[in-house]
């Protein structure tokens, strides 16, 4: 009896509840596509967008781009703000069809926050004045193109930039002094061009850098890549104040001395960094005399230079350490042992002035 009860408590439940549920689903769906429909695209974002399509010659890649339909519904790469219906994205990638310069129309993107041209060899030209009057950037790509000419200094107008990378284009010059009042600006990628110079002195100087571990949660890290270019010079000693997380500036021409920029002077390093490549460049400073290497370093690269001294033996107590590479320098003494010294082979090491010991052949 009580099982019956049950059962049919249970076909009450089936028959009442399941199409309630179904009805409020549905409903759910009906309103979420009402609110769609809604966001009906700015007219002036729009015919900025058209002016986009036009002057690149109306490809085939803006298709979906039609006038008669939503931008922020049915345009492939833009993305629109779901409260106010502007377009906040636009990500234009992958087509080598796409030819031309970057239009000036996309200026009357006044609210774009992020920009991104990705893989496309057919862009080409200089980076257009045009994009200073999108106030709002915070992240802007232009990689992977034809785009040449300088990075301008115009970029510098762009307060809310968080993230500016231009890397493996081919630009050339040098990196403008102006990138350093950009309060927000925490990763910067120039990598793969043709640029020459200096490092800016006061590159991230505006951003206040937290003073690492004693906030890690809500810590500002910078990333800096430069690898690949013709910079020359020494690093700036105002970059000592930067938290950096990630640094390249592989294969350039820089000389001088490296450690103020990675390594804390004291016993305990207070710095995070985690990525560093150094490598092929003319960098002269002593190892050694890197009393305490960052803790979370997993990746160190600084072969092809005239480094001196030794090396620390807190390397073999770095517990994330994956990859060492100290070849093609002027070191000298023993290799530390134990820790996780037993990662790292000959090649490692090769190639510099008087280092011995396992995995090189034994210290006299
Ligand atoms: C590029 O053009 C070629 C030849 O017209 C075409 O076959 C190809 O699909 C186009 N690629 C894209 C991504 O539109
Ligand atoms: C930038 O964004 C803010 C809100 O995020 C908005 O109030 C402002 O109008 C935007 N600026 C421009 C030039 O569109
Ligand atoms: C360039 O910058 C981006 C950030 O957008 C980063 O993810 C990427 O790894 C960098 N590329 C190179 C080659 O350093
Ligand atoms: C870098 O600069 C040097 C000297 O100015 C020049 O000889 C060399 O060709 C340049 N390298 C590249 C890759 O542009
Ligand atoms: C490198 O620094 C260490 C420690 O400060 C010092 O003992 C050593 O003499 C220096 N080596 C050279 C070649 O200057
Ligand atoms: C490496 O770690 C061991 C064990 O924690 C410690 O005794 C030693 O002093 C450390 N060596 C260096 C050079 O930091
Ligand atoms: C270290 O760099 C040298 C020179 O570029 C290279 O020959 C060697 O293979 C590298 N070592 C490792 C472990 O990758």
């Amino acid at each position: 009896m009580a099982m019956t009860t049950r059962f049919l408590l249970l076909l009450v439940v089936l028959v009442l509840v399941v199409p309630l549920q179904l009805a409020a689903a549905s409903a759910a769906s009906g309103k979420k596509t009402t609110k769609k429909g809604d966001r009906r695209c700015h007219s002036g974002d729009k015919a900025a967008l058209l002016a986009v399509k036009a002057a690149l010659g109306n490809p085939y890649h803006f298709a979906s781009w039609t006038p008669d339909t939503s931008c922020c519904d049915d345009w492939y790469d833009v993305d629109c703000d779901a409260a106010t219906g502007r377009v906040v994205g636009l990500a234009v990638f992958q087509d080598a069809n796409l030819t031309g310069a970057i239009p000036d129309a996309i200026a009357g993107l006044v609210h774009l926050q992020n920009l991104m041209l990705h893989h496309l060899p057919g862009i080409s030209g200089p980076i257009p004045s045009a994009i200073a009057k999108l106030s709002n950037l915070s992240q802007l790509t232009i990689s992977w193109t034809g785009v040449s000419g300088p990075v301008p200094s115009f970029l510098g107008s762009l307060t809310k930039l968080t993230l500016l990378d231009l890397s493996f284009n081919s630009l050339s010059g040098a990196i403008p002094a102006s990138l350093g009042n950009l309060p927000n600006l925490a990763g910067i990628n120039l990598s793969r061009n043709r640029l020459t110079g200096t490092i800016p002195p006061l590159l991230f100087s505006t951003k206040s850098w937290s003073s690492s571990s004693s906030s890690p949660d809500n810590n500002q890290q910078a990333y800096l890549w430069l690898s690949h270019n013709n910079l020359s010079g020494t690093i700036p000693a105002e970059l000592a104040a930067v938290n950096f997380a990630h640094i390249d500036l592989s294969r350039n021409a820089f000389t001088g001395d490296a450690t103020p920029i990675l390594f804390s002077g004291a016993g305990v390093n207070s710095k995070q960094l985690q990525y560093v490549d150094l490598s092929r460049n003319g960098f002269s400073f002593n190892l050694s005399a890197v009393a305490a290497m960052p803790e979370q370093l997993y990746f160190m690269d600084v072969g092809h230079n005239a480094i001196y001294g030794g090396i620390p033996a807190q390397v073999a107590n770095l517990t994330n350490l994956q990859f060492f590479n100290v070849s093609y320098n002027r070191l000298c003494g023993h290799i530390p042992d134990g820790g996780n010294m037993p990662r790292f082979d000959v090649f490692s090491f090769q190639h510099n002035k008087c280092l011995c010991g396992t995995p090189l052949p034994p210290c006299n």
